[in-house]
């Protein structure tokens, strides 16, 4: 058994409702992503911080209700459709988000095909992301509809950017998958812009691999300012969803492979499409199907919190909603930064 110290931060996250401008600053910092705190470097990561505060300050849940006012309604109409259909699609449009956040940022680089012409290497074919991120086409869908009500025909730009388009979609996936009545997600801050580029190298580098070991990814999420207690609140999204059986544990293979399902498996195969506590409990049960997942219970620490999750599957959404929030918030693009894609494949210009 290992201890991570600090990174844990056990003292759950102030609620909602109380947060100051104060602590949305410390949002800001989480939101700019950087591996060191020492001497100079410091000062870069306060500027780099107030310089995203600035950008996030700019963002509202508000930003489009003159522009679209038909914009919730859409999403929810078009996500809940989609998922009385393919219910695990709610599962893939989250992890294509979290793709796209801890990548540059929420801006939407994730969706941008290559483009030789415009130098834009795709993030799609990425190790982490081919042949396995899905939802493209849902995404494409509902930007379609989206410009259709709100955008004015023939405009070069978009109305809705396609990185709050992708923010919206999948707090309504989580919202659905829940089911929870009553229970609305995370706030969602509006006014993010995409980006002009995609970022391959990045893609490869900063997310996380199903066969880490617990100080790596402490590490990553550090790396993105998240904490340890965070990142086994954000690793609860694998209560929904599939892997495939070559990311599987090797401990777990073989029921993968006995499965002959399409050569995946559920990553909590009692409720997979249940955004529930479940995958707490496979943990406990020594049924946690990646790596990744089973080294969160080799720390004191955090196996604390796969406890407590386990037990109480409102402090687990409460702290996966907080997540979820600061997730939003990485690096947004806002004010004349980035553009509204018409097209969320490719660049405007
Ligand atoms: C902690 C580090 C993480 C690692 C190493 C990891 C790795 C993986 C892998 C390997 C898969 C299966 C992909 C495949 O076989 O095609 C997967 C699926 C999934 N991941 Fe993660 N993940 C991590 C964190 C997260 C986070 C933070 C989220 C969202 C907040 C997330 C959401 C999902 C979802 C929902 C699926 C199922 C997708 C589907 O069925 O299409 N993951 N993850």
């Amino acid at each position: 058994m290992t201890t991570c110290g600090e990174t844990c931060e056990l003292v759950p996250a102030a609620p909602r409702k109380n947060r100051s401008v104060l602590a949305k600053a410390k949002l800001a910092m989480a939101a700019s992503s950087s591996t060191t705190t020492t001497g100079g470097h410091y000062m870069f990561l306060v500027a780099l911080s107030l310089l995203s505060f600035a950008a996030y300050g700019q963002l509202s849940e508000q930003f489009y209700a003159a522009k679209c006012p038909s914009l919730d309604q859409i999403i929810k109409a078009e996500v809940d459709r989609t998922l009385s259909v393919d219910r695990r699609m709610g599962a893939s449009l989250l992890r294509l988000f979290f793709h796209d956040c801890f990548v540059q940022g929420c801006d939407a680089s994730v969706l941008l095909d290559d483009d030789a012409a415009k130098s834009i290497t795709s993030e799609k074919t990425a190790g982490p992301n081919d042949k396995s991120l899905r939802g493209f086409d849902v995404i494409d869908r509902i930007k379609d509809q989206v410009e259709a009500a709100c955008g004015v025909p023939g405009a070069r730009v978009g109305v809705v950017s396609c990185a709050d388009i992708l923010a919206l979609v999948t707090k309504q996936a989580v919202i659905y998958l829940a089911g929870q009545p009553g229970w609305a997600g995370w706030s969602l801050l509006l006014g993010r812009r995409d980006s002009t580029t995609a970022n391959k190298d990045e893609a490869n580098t900063v997310l996380p691999s199903p066969n880490s070991e617990l100080p790596t990814l402490i590490e990553a999420f550090k790396n993105k300012n998240f904490t340890g207690r965070e990142l086994v609140a954000l690793s609860g999204a694998h209560t929904i969803g599939v892997a495939q059986c070559g990311n599987v544990d090797e401990t777990q293979r073989q029921k993968c492979i006995d499965a002959n399902n399409n050569n995946t498996f559920p990553l909590d195969d009692e409720t997979p499409v249940d955004f529930d506590k479940g995958y707490y409990d496979n943990l406990l049960r020594d049924k946690g199907l990646l790596h990744s997942d089973r080294v969160l219970v080799d720390s004191n620490d955090l196996k604390l919190l796969v406890l407590q999750y386990a037990r109480r599957k409102d402090l687990f959404f409460k702290d996966f909603a907080n997540a979820m929030e600061k997730m939003s918030l990485m690096s947004v693009l806002t004010g004349t930064n980035g553009e509204i894609r018409l097209n969320c494949s490719r660049v405007n210009y």
